[in-house]
């Protein structure tokens, strides 16, 4: 069959990498892809939201499947705008509809769901700016560190940490009343601070069955030692070594059996991947948000460790036969280690020749943030995190070892990577 993925970055290349390797893969193509992707099929100049522009694209090339990489397609509805096209309503999405997106596209829709559900969460209460008065009572009656959420999707900005509460109000203040994220902070949630070690768990769905997939810890910040900005993501390490059976079984039974379950009781009819954000509080998980697609760079990682064809799990998820299939995972350490901009997460320029791709050995390269040159015939840098270094090894030592020989290898102007990926896990 001929099979679309929608998206640019690393977890993008990750799927077109793995899903090439197919048999039932006749035709790949990716939009709008990058350099990686090129490397597995055919990158299209669509975006990502341009549904008009994807439908005409699907039914030119008989496209038998689409895979959704990014939330933004999701939130927007492009399930449901294949659902409701008589042409297209026959293809299978991966992907949730604008329903079960919410989750993800609403961190007050997430936190009811949660309620509702019994599923364990920081306790929360949500203020718009006709509520901005309670809402800054209510933070006078709070512990530090307090947490506030701009309710829709802020690109991974919209999440603050406040030490102090005049701190926190000023910041209600400007998300209700400035429009600090725009329209995503017109309603804000305010939670508690949970003190913790977070690590992702990944559900894939057909909305009956479900299957668990590798978890994974993703490194945030920009400074090693877990310092300074957050960004999209610097690194990945699966397994996560404190995530034992007795945790996961916790894990399976608090939180992943009763969000499949509220889906279902809600009438949502969700088929895709679940990213579920944990913290682990002494051994007890609680959920710090769900993400209804898979994660970059966590990607980058949980996908290379699973045997199974990819293609035929999402066959299976559009089947509603999930059931009838084995996961089969490698039992290694997979690790990846990301090269970004310099500059990144604030500014950085674009274009910088990328030199050493073809020297490096025995890790999986995916690239995130880069574009081939027609005329030049080079691969530049075309974003903040630009190549994913995904190795493998016994043990989290030997998958660093190897991703850190290959970064040194690949170079260009501005080249910066945490040199601590998978240390605290030692
Ligand atoms: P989110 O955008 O929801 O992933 O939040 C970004 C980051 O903020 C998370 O990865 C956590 O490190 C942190 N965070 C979010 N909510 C909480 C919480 N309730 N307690 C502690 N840290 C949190
Ligand atoms: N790495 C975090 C995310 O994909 O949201």
């Amino acid at each position: 069959m001929n099979i679309l993925i929608l998206g640019s970055g690393g977890r993008e290349h990750t799927f077109a990498w793995k899903i090439a390797q197919s048999p039932l893969c006749e035709k790949l193509f990716i939009a709008p892809g990058n350099a990686g992707t090129a490397l597995c099929g055919m990158n299209v100049p669509i975006g990502v939201n341009d549904f008009k522009g994807i439908k005409q694209f699907v039914i030119e090339n008989e496209i038998e499947m689409v895979v959704v990489g990014p939330e933004d397609p999701l939130v927007m509805g492009i399930h449901d705008f294949f659902l409701n096209d008589n042409y297209l309503k026959a293809i299978p999405v991966i992907g949730p509809k604008k329903d079960g997106a919410e989750l993800e596209g609403s961190k007050e829709f997430a936190k009811r769901f949660m309620q509702k559900n019994n599923i364990p969460t920081a306790a929360y209460e949500s203020f718009t700016i006709e509520t901005l008065k309670e809402g800054l009572a209510y933070l006078d009656k709070q512990k530090t560190p307090i947490v506030l959420k701009a309710d829709g999707l802020a690109a991974g900005k919209g999440v603050l940490i406040c030490n102090e509460i005049n701190e926190a109000k000023k910041e209600l203040a400007e998300m209700l009343a400035g429009a600090k994220f725009g329209k995503a902070s017109t309603k804000v949630v305010i939670e508690e601070f949970l003190e913790g070690i977070e690590l992702s768990t990944f559900v894939l769905t057909d909305g009956i069955n479900y299957k668990i997939l590798p978890e994974a810890k993703d490194y945030k910040r920009i400074g090693d030692g877990d310092t300074g900005l957050n960004t999209g993501g610097m690194g990945a390490v699966s397994p996560v070594p404190f995530a034992n059976e007795t945790f996961k079984k916790k894990v399976e039974e608090r939180i992943i059996i009763p969000t499949i379950n509220g889906l279902k009781n809600e009438g949502i009819d969700y088929k895709g991947f679940i990213f579920i954000g944990l913290m682990n509080v002494n051994g007890d998980p609680f959920v710090i948000e769900y993400n209804v697609r898979m994660g970059d760079p966590e990607t980058e990682v949980v996908i290379p460790k699973i045997k199974n064809d990819l293609v035929e799990l999402f066959q299976a998820v559009g089947n509603e036969t999930l059931k009838d299939i084995t996961i089969e995972i490698d039992p290694r350490t997979a690790l990846t280690i990301m090269l970004v901009s310099g500059g990144y997460p604030g500014e950085y320029s674009k274009g910088k020749v990328i030199t050493g791709l073809d020297k490096t050995e025995d890790s999986l390269i995916f690239h995130a943030g880069t574009s081939h040159s027609k005329e030049t015939d080079e691969i530049n840098t075309s974003g903040g995190r630009v190549i994913a270094i995904t190795s493998f090894g016994n043990n989290i030592s030997e998958a660093a070892n190897q991703s850190y020989k290959n970064a040194d290898l690949i170079d260009y102007k501005g080249k910066y990577y945490r040199k601590d990926i998978g240390k605290d896990l030692l």
